[in-house]
């Protein structure tokens, strides 16, 4: 475990996402309707894409490109034209900071597939 600073808590919006750079790794930091923190990869696993710049809704952020999402708990993604999980980070908050884990990277190990794709 290591976490590192990245970002302010009070730079996150109440609902959505900020891109920050930690250890080098583009990441993005969420926080849900609910009030939960989130971090996952900035990167969409479909293409170069900024995900940190989508809308976040039930606990998912939206790729702004093409549309997929994917679940901020899992990292997996739950509309295509995406297929392949993004990491998702551990994080806290320490002293209003929000701290991220980047060393130990997690994803769901089941690619989309018409079985669990969402309609
Ligand atoms: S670039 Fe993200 S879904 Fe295509």
């Amino acid at each position: 475990m290591s976490f590192q600073a990245a970002v302010p808590l009070d730079e996150l919006p109440e609902v959505g996402a900020v891109r920050a750079d930690v250890d080098g790794h583009p990441v993005a930091v969420v926080r849900a309707e609910d009030g939960s923190l989130h971090a996952v990869d900035d990167i969409c696993s479909h293409a170069e894409v900024s995900l940190s710049e989508g809308d976040v809704e039930d606990c998912t952020i939206e790729c702004w490109l093409h549309g997929s999402r994917f679940d901020l708990r899992t990292g997996a993604p739950i509309g295509l034209p995406a297929t392949v999980p993004i990491a998702v980070y551990d994080v806290k908050v320490e002293d209003d900071m929000v701290l991220v884990d980047v060393t130990a990277p997690r994803s769901a190990t089941t690619p989309l597939t018409a079985a669990n794709k969402e309609h």
